[in-house]
Order: structure tokens, then sequence, then C-alpha cells
């Protein structure tokens, strides 16, 4: 039947032009129905609620990104400031919620976020700023109800791991040197260096070998402060950045919407051998997420002259660290909550 039908239409040169036509469109059209799933497990998944988390991984989540503002402005550079005193108070909300909701209190998050509370204190009484500061009270008021003191080995911050050594000789050393690093030397940054950690992401894996990620190199002052001025997660050590890298994908080389969580994916693991690149040279560096609206997108891509067809992963702050950096201790999860073994 279907045979027929086609040797019908093939017999005329019209109706085969206009049946292979809609076909095609037909075809394309089909393809929004990854968009809509994306729309649809979005809208599901990625929200977090005002107050009580029902999912622990969500909880947990919260948990690491509070506390992470704590140990981020306890390492920025520049003028001493009061700082995170709403992120102190959400940080306790949290932990209470944790404890009523009878949560594993030896979980390296809530050890972590009890910790980073302490430390926060100590820096904030260190900068001469405890009579200006509203949340002391409020810590020791939740510390003192806490019968909890196993938290110092999460202390943050610390200096940063194995000082680049020439010749970094195993890979766990290089991965104790790759940090997150937010205060900078001024030493130039030789280009070669960059060129050098990209034919080291060059050898990543990529779908089907097909290479689609790039590295845009900034070092003009304008261009940097203007990237900075349009992403959210570099205040208090943006002016400080020497050098910047944006990491693109060029999603020209995809073939349809099946493929279409394939740039963020390639993209990845292209940023994370480059940034292995970088400290295997000396370097440290900061990425920084390009979570923007469309509207600021569009105009990075006409700025910086970025083609309309690349997505924009991330930035990368590059440098060299700081004489004697401090990076936060940004303790991991436990092993069990990130291996599952199936016998
Ligand atoms: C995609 C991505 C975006 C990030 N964005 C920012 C950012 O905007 N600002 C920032 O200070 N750190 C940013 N970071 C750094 C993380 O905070 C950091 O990787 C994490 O806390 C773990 O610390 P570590 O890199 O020192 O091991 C980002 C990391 C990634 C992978």
């Amino acid at each position: 039947m279907k045979n027929k039908l086609k040797q019908l239409l093939m017999s005329n040169n019209t109706l085969w032009f206009v049946y292979k036509t809609l076909r095609l469109y037909l075809r394309h059209l089909s393809m929004l129905r990854f968009y809509f799933y994306d729309i649809y497990t979005t809208y599901q998944y990625m929200h977090w609620p005002f107050k009580e988390h029902s999912k622990i991984e969500s909880f947990k989540a919260e948990l690491l990104l509070q506390f992470h503002k704590l140990e981020k402005g306890i390492v920025m550079p520049g003028k001493r400031r009061v700082f995170g005193e709403e992120t102190v108070i959400r940080i306790i909300e949290l932990l209470n919620l944790w404890q009523q909701q009878n949560n594993n209190l030896t979980d390296p998050v809530f050890l972590s976020s009890v910790q980073a509370l302490k430390d926060y204190k100590t820096k904030i009484i260190e900068d001469g700023f405890i009579e200006k500061s509203k949340v002391i009270k409020k810590i020791n008021d939740y510390l003192q109800g806490l019968n909890i003191d196993n938290t110092s080995i999460f202390t943050t911050p610390e200096p940063l791991c194995n000082e680049y050594k020439e010749g970094l000789s195993s890979f766990q050393d290089l991965v104790s040197f790759r940090r997150s690093v937010r205060e900078f030397d001024d030493k130039y940054v030789e280009i070669s260096f960059i060129k050098k950690a990209v034919e080291i992401a060059q050898k990543s894996p990529s779908v089907c070998n097909r290479q689609a990620s790039k590295i845009y190199y900034i070092r003009g002052r304008n261009e940097i402060d203007f990237l900075l001025s349009q992403q959210n997660g570099n205040a208090g050590f943006g002016y400080q950045i020497p050098s910047l890298a944006i990491v693109s994908v060029d999603q020209t080389h995809f073939f349809n919407s099946t493929e279409r969580n394939q740039p963020y994916i390639d993209g990845g693991l292209f940023t994370m051998s480059f940034l292995y690149g970088l400290s295997a040279q000396g370097l440290s560096s900061c990425c920084l997420n390009w979570c923007v609206v469309p509207s600021v997108d569009r105009k990075t891509h006409k700025v910086l002259k970025i083609p309309k067809s690349e997505r924009i992963m991330m930035l990368v702050a590059i440098g060299y660290p700081a004489k004697g950096v401090k990076v936060p201790k940004s303790a991991r999860k436990n092993l069990d909550d990130v291996l599952v073994y199936k016998k």
C-alpha cells in the first residue's frame, strides 16, 4: 500500500515535489518536540522552593550554594566590608530545617555549612566589623544550641594546595593545584601558555570527533570589563582579573535537536581539559557562569563579534595566582552520594 502510494506520487513530478517538501517541513516541525520536552523538564525540576525543599538533593544543593557565597566572600581581595548577612540568615534557616527533618548530622554538606558560619564570624571579627554586623548574634545563638564540634576539618579558606612546582608529576597534584582562584598576580600571561592549554583541550573527546568547541582569549581591559559587567558571578574580584577566555561551541556542528545537549557536554569536557592545561603550566583560573538573559547573550555576540551560531558556554578568568592566595575549602559530598555501585 505504502509502496503503491509512493509509486503514484513519483509518477507525477509536481506531486512528488510537493510530497518531498511537505515531508521535509513535517520532519523539521516534529523536532520541536525536543524543545517542548526541554521546557517541560526544566519547568518541572529546575526550581527551588521559597522555604522548604522536598528533596534532599536540592536541599543540599541550596546549602552548598549558600555557604559557598560566604566562603567566596571570605577570600575576596580588596577593601574589607560587611558581607553575606542575608546569606547567613538563610543558612541558619536551612540548617534548622535540616535538623527538624532529622537529616544526617555527619553529612559534609551540613558540617561545612556550620563551619562556614564559624569562619564567617572569625572573618568579621578579624576585619573589625563585629559592632556593625547584624548577624553575629544569630550565629552565636545558632551555634550555642548545636552540640556539634567536629566541623574544623571543613575550615575555609585554606592555602592553595601544592603551590605550583615545575613539572607537576602526578595527576593528583595537578587536580589539587586546579582550584577556582579569585585573586591574581599581575604577572603577564604569555600567549604561548594559552596556546598550549588550548592544544591540550583539543585532545578532549567530542561527539564523533566533531570538535565544535572554541576559545576566545581576551586581554583588552575594555572587553574584559564589558564581559564582566554582563556576568553575575564576579563581584568583588572581577576588577583584577588579568585575562578572560570565552568558551563557545558552534551549534552548526550538530545535526538536529536530538543533539541539543551536546554543545554543553562537549563544551564542558573541552573546558575541563583547558583548565588542567592552564594548571599544568602554573596558571590559575576561575570558571564564570554564562547564565544570562537572551538580550545579554545577543549583545555579547555582537560586541565580541562571535557568530550567532556559537553558543557561549562560560567565561574563564585566567592569571597567575596571587602570592599566598587562599581558596574556599569547597568541601565535596560523600563518595556514597556520588558513586552508585550496582553489584
Ligand atoms: C560552569 C561554572 C560556572 C561557574 N561560575 C562561577 C562564577 O560565576 N563565579 C565564581 O566565583 N565561581 C564560579 N564557578 C566556580 C565554582 O564556584 C567552583 O568551581 C566550585 O565552588 C568548586 O571549587 P573549585 O573549582 O575551587 O574546586 C563556576 C564553576 C563552573 C564549573
